[in-house]
């Protein structure tokens, strides 16, 4: 046999990998004892497993080997004896007979099946993560990731990025969310933080003539933790210079796309775009899953001059459920409850039915607006209809919500469809203070064409953000930044950031811009969340190999725990009873 790649001084080949085409030859694989059966007195049978899969070995004479013994097993590739053939198995048609078997390591039984038709609870599996990931599942995820990570990094080395490696200790990171600081022991009292993103780095690498940098870069939040967030996390960062918008969603594109040809075989067609707007207006969320139809539709018109008061508003939204007249009416009362968690005064429902329609509100419509609901988005018999009426943010939200609710396919189901969100708003709403809000961060750049609202009217001034997004999550955000002082200082002030606080907070990066800095742009997006859908999970704790629990913890290694008294002392820092 000639060798193989994974051929080692113990091994000739995988387990996964024996084949008819090795029968007659006398082979060695390594792995665990992955199931013993016996076969009579003298006969054993053992599945070996390692990170291809399994072969079975026919050991003769008595053997103490139990589950997840680590073993070596030789044996003379054979084909199995009519039949015994199992085609469930990659390895089926084969085993190894006349094994001679090396103990490498003992083992006590684990705490669980490690086969993956076992449901295990996830506290358990993350105690013992080492386990898990021997688990064909987290096999997979975790390669799964590394085929998109080594994509990523081809395409962004085929398109002139350099990989540059930003600090870890380092200075806050205007993202916004809760820092992870980290006590200095030379300078007591002072203290790290750790990055939200490379977001400042990468800015003053362009100022550093870096033209296109890229990194694949940890991140650390201390946020909540949800299926799509983690503490730590990764991006994919990037950042370029003398670029517009159009050139980063063409960079981003491209890596996003080589990553899924890598891991799907398939090129995913052109990435297609919409405005914040269009996307709050048909899908009522700034993160459209388009997987499915049930576009938003708007019924504002119809209902301007309504006697009906539950629709007199700025606003009537409508979202047709195909075959949602047999909801019952439980049902609809917990829609109902769920659109007025989200803010709606209400939800009105129309059942469609032969003869119109089928609603306590259907006889205080008039005939337009009968027939305009009946008629809604292609509505037939049996089909729902529910409409918002409210301010138009709130009426699009809360049906994008429902919509949502009622249409959205798992996440394991496909197709893949990815779409770009533009010209985002540039301020949400204010603080506690009273300051509006930066709704990517201090340094996008706005829309020039808005630049004479930022002080009129700053909620209609645009950004040049973007998102991208991927069935429903947010894959990435990225936006055009401010490359003018005086731009920089007019946002600055419209967000009630003060000279001082702006220049404590990022006076190195304002500091660096006055030394020339290049019109740049760029971008981030989630690893995490990309190799999770790819991997056709729910929760990125899946493709993550040591992820904290909800409540941030690692139960495996008990992190976060307390340090010795010794190290309290080199911090200098007094820890605070717990619950005072
Ligand atoms: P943003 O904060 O939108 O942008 O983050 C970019 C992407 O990072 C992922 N992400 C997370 N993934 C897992 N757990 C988390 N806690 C978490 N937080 C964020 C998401 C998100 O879309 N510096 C800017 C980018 C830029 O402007 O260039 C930034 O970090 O997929």
């Amino acid at each position: 046999m000639s060798k193989t790649n994974e051929a080692t001084s113990m091994r000739d080949l995988l387990c996964a990998s024996l084949d008819e085409s090795h029968v007659g030859e006398r082979l060695s694989v390594c792995g665990w004892v992955a199931k013993r059966r016996e076969h009579g007195e003298h006969l054993a049978f053992l599945d070996i497993r390692d990170r291809s899969g399994l072969v079975q070995a026919v050991v003769a004479g008595s053997l103490d080997v139990r589950s997840e013994y680590v073993v070596r097993v030789t044996g003379t590739v054979s084909r199995r004896p009519e039949g015994t053939v199992n085609d469930r198995l990659a390895t089926g048609r084969v085993e190894l007979t006349d094994c001679d078997v090396v103990v490498l390591s003992l083992a006590e039984p684990p705490p669980f099946q490690l086969d993956d038709r076992t449901e295990i609870d996830e506290q358990i599996r993350l105690r013992y993560r080492f386990l898990d990931l021997r688990r064909e599942p987290m096999q997979h995820n975790l390669r799964l990731r590394a085929v998109v990570n080594a994509a990523l990094r081809r395409s962004m080395d085929a398109q002139g990025f350099c990989e540059v490696e930003t600090p870890l200790l380092w200075a806050p990171t205007p993202e916004g969310a809760r820092e992870f600081v980290v006590p200095s022991r030379l300078h007591p009292g002072e203290f790290y933080v750790l990055p939200q993103s490379p977001q400042i780095a990468k800015q003053l690498l362009m100022v550093g003539g870096f033209d296109r940098y890229y990194q694949i870069a940890r991140c650390l939040r201390d946020e909540d933790l949800r299926a799509d967030r983690q503490f730590e996390f990764t991006q994919l960062d990037l950042e370029a210079s003398f670029v517009t918008q159009e050139d980063i969603l063409g960079f981003v594109s491209n890596a996003v796309l080589d990553a899924a040809e890598a891991v799907t075989g398939v090129r995913p067609e052109a990435i297609g775009s919409m405005t914040w707007a269009q996307a709050l207006d048909q899908y009522g969320t700034d993160k459209p899953d388009l997987r499915f139809g049930m576009v938003l539709q708007d019924l504002s018109s119809v209902f301007a001059h309504t006697e009906v008061k539950a629709f007199s508003a700025t606003t009537v939204k409508a979202l047709r459920v195909p075959g949602g007249a047999s909801f019952t009416r439980s049902r609809l009362d917990q829609l109902t409850d769920q659109a007025k968690e989200l803010g709606a005064k209400g939800l009105a429902w129309f059942r469609i039915v032969g003869d119109g329609l089928e609603s306590p509100l259907a006889r205080f419509l008039s005939e337009a607006e009968t027939r305009a609901i009946a008629t809604l988005d292609d509505a037939s018999e049996g089909d729902l209809v529910l409409c918002v009426a409210d301010e138009h943010q709130l009426a699009c939200k809360v049906l994008g919500a429902l919509r949502v609710t009622l249409g959205s396919p798992p996440v394991s189901e496909g197709p893949h469809h990815y779409v770009w969100v533009t010209e985002f708003p540039m301020f949400e709403g204010v603080d506690e203070d009273g300051n509006l809000q930066a709704a990517h961060h201090p340094f996008t750049m706005p829309h020039l064409d808005d630049l004479e609202l930022i002080e009129s009217d700053p909620l209609r001034v645009r950004s040049q953000a973007y998102d991208l997004v991927l069935n429903g999550w947010e894959l990435g955000s990225g936006s055009v930044r401010i490359h003018r002082a005086d731009i920089q200082s007019r946002i600055f002030s419209a967000l009630g950031i003060s000279d001082e606080v702006a220049e404590s907070r990022f006076g190195f990066l304002l500091g660096a811009f006055k030394y020339g800095a290049p019109p740049h742009a760029g971008f981030a997006f989630g690893i995490d969340r990309l190799s999770a859908i790819f991997a056709g999970v729910e929760n990125i704790r899946e493709v993550i190999a040591y992820p904290k629990t909800q409540s941030g913890a690692d139960l495996m290694t008990g992190a976060p725990k307390g340090i010795t008294d010794r190290q309290i002392r080199d911090l200098r820092i007094r820890v605070v009873a717990k619950g005072s």
